[in-house]
C-alpha cells in the first residue's frame, strides 16, 4: 500500500513541479530550436519576466550581451553536455547576471529534442572576486610606493650624512686644540651620532633591496652556502672561541645571494649574543616535510646556547630596527632579522623563534624546496 502511494506520488505532475519550483536555482528548458519550452520559478524570479513571456522565446536572446558571447553559446550548444561554464543573462530591466550554467542535450532517435539548463547566479561572488582583486592591487601598488620611498629616502639620506661626518672629522682634526674639553665631548658625540646613522641607512637599503635587488632562483646547494658564510665569519668563530656544527643540507630552488645573506645574519646573530662564560655552540641542520598540500618543504634550523631571550618577543625581533639587547653589551642596528623575514617571505616561506632567556634560541625557517624558475623574480 505504501509504496503504491509513494509510486503515485512519483508520477503526479503537481508533484515534480513543486519539486522544480523549490530549486533555487535557474532551470530552462528548449526544444531543438532553441525555443524555450520551459522554465522553473527561479527563473522567473531571477529574471523579472513571467513564465508565459519567456515560453516560445529563443533562448539565445537571454545571452545576447556581446556577439561573443552567442558564438560561444553556439559552440555549447554543439556538444552533447557541458559543465559550470561562465555567461551573462539579460533581466527584464536590462541589468545583467552572471550564471554559472551546466546543461545537456535530451536525445532521442538520434535527434536533439530538448536543451536542459541549470544556472547557478554567481553575480555577488563575481563582485566579491572582483573587489578582492582591486583590493589586491591596490595593496601592491601601495607597498611598491612604499618601498620606492623607503628606498629614495634611504639613498638621498646618505649624501648630506656624509658631509656632516667630513667636516665633523675635519673640525675634530684641524680645531680639536681650540675646542674645551666639553666642546671635544659635543663633537666626538656627534661624529659618533652620524656613523651610527649611516649605519641606520646602509641597513635600511640592504633591506629595500632585498626586493629591488633580486637574482632569479636557482638550485642552491645550502652546504655549499654555509661553508661560504663560515668562512667569511672565521676571524669572529676563532674570537669568540666558537663551534658551528652542520649537518648535510638540502638543495633548494633559491636566490644564492639572499640565502648566504639569510644564513650570515643568523650565524653571526647566534655567535654574537652568547653567554659571557659559555663558548657558543652553533648547530644547523635540515629536514624535508610536506605541508599540508604535499608540497615539499625544506625545513631548517638554526640553533645556539647563548642569552635567548624572553619568548614573548619571538615576533617583535624580526621588525625593522628591533632589538633586545643593549648596545653598550651587543653591537648592531637591529636590521639583521627583518632581512632575514623579507628573504624568506620572498622565497614563499616562513621564519619563526623559539627562545627562553638564557637557554639559547632557536630559528626554524621553511622554504619551500622547488619553485617556478621564473618565479623569482617579484
Ligand atoms: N640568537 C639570538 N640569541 C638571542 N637574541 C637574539 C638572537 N638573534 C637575535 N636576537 C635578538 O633580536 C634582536 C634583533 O636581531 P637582529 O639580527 O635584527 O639585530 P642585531 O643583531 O642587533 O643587529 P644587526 O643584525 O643589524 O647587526 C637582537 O638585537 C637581539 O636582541
Ligand atoms: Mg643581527
Amino acid at each position: 500500500m505504501k509504496m503504491d502511494g509513494f509510486s503515485s506520488r512519483l508520477i503526479s505532475r503537481d508533484y515534480f513541479q513543486a519539486i522544480i519550483d523549490s530549486m533555487m536555482d535557474i532551470l530552462i528548458v528548449t526544444d531543438a530550436d532553441d525555443r524555450i519550452t520551459f522554465v522553473n520559478k527561479t527563473t522567473c524570479e531571477y529574471l523579472g519576466y513571467s513564465s508565459e513571456e519567456l515560453l516560445g522565446r529563443d533562448v539565445k536572446t537571454l545571452f545576447d550581451g556581446d556577439p561573443l558571447d552567442c558564438l560561444q553559446f553556439d559552440e555549447i550548444l554543439e556538444r552533447s553536455s557541458f559543465k559550470n561554464i561562465e555567461k551573462n543573462i539579460r533581466t527584464s530591466s536590462g541589468r545583467y547576471l552572471t550564471l554559472l550554467i551546466s546543461g545537456s542535450l535530451v536525445v532521442s532517435d538520434d535527434e536533439v529534442q530538448s536543451i536542459v539548463f541549470i544556472g547557478k547566479d554567481i553575480t555577488d561572488l563575481k563582485r566579491a572576486e572582483e573587489k578582492l582583486k582591486e583590493y589586491t592591487e591596490e595593496l601592491l601598488r601601495k607597498n611598491k610606493e612604499l618601498q620606492d620611498f623607503a628606498y629614495i629616502a634611504s639613498h638621498d639620506l646618505q649624501e648630506p650624512l656624509r658631509k656632516i661626518r667630513a667636516f665633523g672629522e675635519r673640525l675634530m682634526r684641524k680645531y680639536k686644540e681650540q675646542l674645551d674639553e666639553q666642546g671635544q665631548d659635543y663633537l666626538n658625540r656627534m661624529i659618533n651620532a652620524s656613523e651610527r646613522m649611516q649605519q641606520l641607512i646602509s641597513g635600511l637599503l640592504m633591506y629595500c633591496r632585498v626586493t629591488t635587488k633580486v637574482q632569479p632562483f636557482q638550485k642552491v646547494d645550502l652546504n655549499r652556502i654555509v661553508n661560504e658564510v663560515l668562512s667569511d665569519l672565521e676571524i669572529k668563530i676563532k674570537e669568540v672561541k666558537g663551534t658551528v656544527s652542520v649537518a648535510r643540507l638540502h638543495e633548494i630552488d633559491a636566490d644564492p645571494l639572499q640565502m648566504r645573506q639569510l644564513f650570515q645574519n643568523l650565524i653571526a646573530n647566534a655567535l654574537k649574543f652568547h653567554k659571557e662564560d659559555t663558548c657558543p655552540i652553533v648547530e644547523i641542520e635540515s629536514d624535508i616535510i610536506s605541508d599540508n598540500t604535499g608540497r615539499e618543504i625544506c625545513k631548517i634550523s638554526v640553533k645556539d646556547n647563548g642569552i635567548g631571550f624572553d619568548p614573548g618577543h619571538s615576533e617583535r625581533i624580526f621588525g625593522v630596527f628591533e632589538r633586545l639587547h643593549g648596545r653598550s653589551d651587543y653591537e648592531g642596528t637591529g636590521i639583521g632579522l627583518a632581512i632575514c623575514k623579507k628573504i624568506v617571505e620572498r622565497h614563499g616561506g616562513t621564519i619563526k623563534a623559539t627562545a627562553q632567556e638564557n637557554k639559547g634560541a632557536e630559528f626554524i625557517i621553511r622554504l619551500p624546496v622547488r619553485h617556478e624558475m621564473d618565479s623569482g623574480g617579484s
